[in-house]
């Protein structure tokens, strides 16, 4: 099925009241953040678009697909499933090597030419994160942001998602500026549960979760496109102390000269 548009319906929040935003509407190539404090409801909501709710949720949400409910097939067969979600909590149980997975998931999804999707998808992984990936190492010893990576980099060419919810990438060693610019060459819905402000300002727009409810949608401006470039300078310069010290180096106040 061709994906060209999703809804989110509005319904109730925490505590039963409706929720002031009553509708989104996301194209293919929108880039959303869902943002808000600890316990607002942000993960209930990408839950939501994952389970394709149809008031069937604690939120009475309905998520729309082209204007309709979903079919049941999304959710029957994991094949046919647009939405790939990439959670706060991801952990592998498997111990097969890398490239072992992929090309076990590449087979599932039928794709062509396995060996070089395989090698896109690593390469595309690696460009997400600083730490490359041994495609010989096995899933388990991966860290927590090269797995992130390298399920990113899955769901985008492997499962040629659709749709990608990506539930708090920020904590994992992901470059994110990087990530969003990577990801924009893709024509998908991404929607980005985030504390990062350069997650949220470079996106399109942004859903702000309040006790449970879409409260606000703020649409990016091109002053907040400005802000989001000086955030990544001191981001960068952050990134880079952390890595002297990682690797037992000291630092001295010229290192903010040399970063300037
Ligand atoms: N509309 C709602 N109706 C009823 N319960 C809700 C609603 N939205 C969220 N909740 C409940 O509130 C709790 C917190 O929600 P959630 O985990 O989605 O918050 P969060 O913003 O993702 O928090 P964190 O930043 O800690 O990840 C959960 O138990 C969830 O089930
Ligand atoms: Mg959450």
């Amino acid at each position: 099925m061709h994906i060209e548009k999703l809804t989110i319906l509005g319904g109730v929040g925490k505590s039963g009241q409706p929720e002031p935003v009553a509708e989104i509407s996301l194209k293919m190539g929108d880039v959303i953040s869902v943002v808000g404090s600890t316990g607002s409801g942000k993960t209930t909501l990408v839950d939501d678009i994952a389970l394709f709710a149809d008031r069937n949720t604690p939120t009475q949400r309905q998520v729309l697909i082209n204007g309709v409910p979903a079919p049941e097939e999304f959710t029957n067969d994991p094949s046919k499933n647009p939405v790939a979600f990439i959670t706060q909590h991801t952990n592998f149980l498997s111990d097969l090597p890398v490239n072992e997975f992929l090309k076990i998931h590449a087979g599932i999804r039928r794709r062509d030419n396995i060996s070089s999707v395989i090698e896109e998808t690593i390469d595309f992984s690696n460009k997400l994160t600083g730490e490359p990936i041994d495609p010989e190492n096995a899933m388990t010893e991966l860290s927590g942001g090269q797995t992130r990576a390298l399920l990113i980099a899955d769901a985008v060419i492997i499962g040629n998602s659709p749709v990608i919810l990506l539930d708090e990438i920020e904590n994992a060693g992901i470059h994110r500026t990087k990530a969003l610019e990577l990801l924009r060459g893709y024509e998908k819905i991404f929607i980005f549960v985030t504390h990062d402000p350069r997650i949220a300002l470079l996106s399109d727009f942004r859903v702000v979760m309040q006790n449970g409810a879409m409260v606000k949608i703020i649409e990016a401006h091109d002053g907040e496109a400005k802000v989001a470039e000086e955030i990544k300078k001191l981001d960068d310069m952050i990134l880079h102390c952390r890595k002297l010290i990682r690797s037992g180096e000291r630092l001295d106040e010229d290192i903010f000269k040399e970063l300037r």
